[in-house]
């Protein structure tokens, strides 16, 4: 039994804001950090982007499974018993019972949001929930276009609104290879040049995720 197992949760309920983009990458990212890492990839969304890629991926590794809110428990009971280190949740762009059953499993919640106030407005529900689940989390800039105040705007907006959320310094920038590396059933990492921005936007998220749980 792997008591050491941790699972981090990525929600809001704007949709779009890129939670399958940095889910798939949180736990391609754990598979890659670590020999012989166990990771677990579960879709709690039934629009099933997560579980779309990996048909594309063709690889058993992460293992990535369709999961639902009644099930979640039974799946990460199983994923302890099999000696998982890591397991990441995607969830839906909605509210509803699907969100707090995932903020529920979580040690640590990653909220995306874009710049511009509309992904603002929509993460009061998830940061609600979080803390009425007494659970943490962190929010993480998606998207950011790479010229322009607006992704330093954003973070500033959110600390005066959230104090005690804190803003992820790894950011997402507004980059085509992500889609790209999606579409061939990779993560950026598999995909793209070492030294790339996006792989070093990828590896920085991962490093500070692990180092808040
Ligand atoms: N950093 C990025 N750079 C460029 N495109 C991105 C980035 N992140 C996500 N996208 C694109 O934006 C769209 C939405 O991203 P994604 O599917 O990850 O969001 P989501 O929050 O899971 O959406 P939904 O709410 O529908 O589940 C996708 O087309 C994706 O390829
Ligand atoms: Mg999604």
């Amino acid at each position: 039994m792997n008591r050491k197992m941790k699972v981090v949760a990525v929600a809001t309920q704007k949709g779009g804001a890129g939670k399958s983009t940095i889910s798939i990458h949180l736990a391609v990212q754990a598979m890659l950090s670590k020999k012989d890492a166990q990771v677990v990839l579960l879709d709690l969304d039934p629009q099933g982007s997560v579980v779309d890629w990996a048909k594309l991926r063709e690889l058993d590794d992460p293992v990535v499974l369709q999961a639902m809110p009644g099930n979640l428990s039974a799946y990460l009971v199983q994923a302890q018993e099999d000696g998982t280190d890591f397991v990441v949740i995607d969830t839906p762009p909605h509210a509803g019972g699907t969100i707090d059953a995932a903020i529920r499993a979580a040690d640590l919640v990653i909220i995306p949001i874009r710049p511009g106030p509309f992904d603002i407005n929509a993460a009061v529900g998830t940061v609600e929930i979080m803390k009425q689940s007494g659970r943490t989390g962190m929010f993480v800039l998606s998207q950011v276009a790479a010229v322009g105040p607006e992704g330093d705007d954003t973070a500033a907006v959110l600390q005066e609104l959230y104090p005690d959320v804190p803003v992820a310094k790894a950011r997402l920038g507004q980059r085509k290879a992500f889609m790209q590396a999606l579409i061939s059933g990779q993560a950026i990492t598999e995909f793209d040049r070492p030294n790339s921005k996006a792989v070093g936007e990828i590896k920085a998220l991962f490093r500070e995720v692990r180092s808040r749980l």
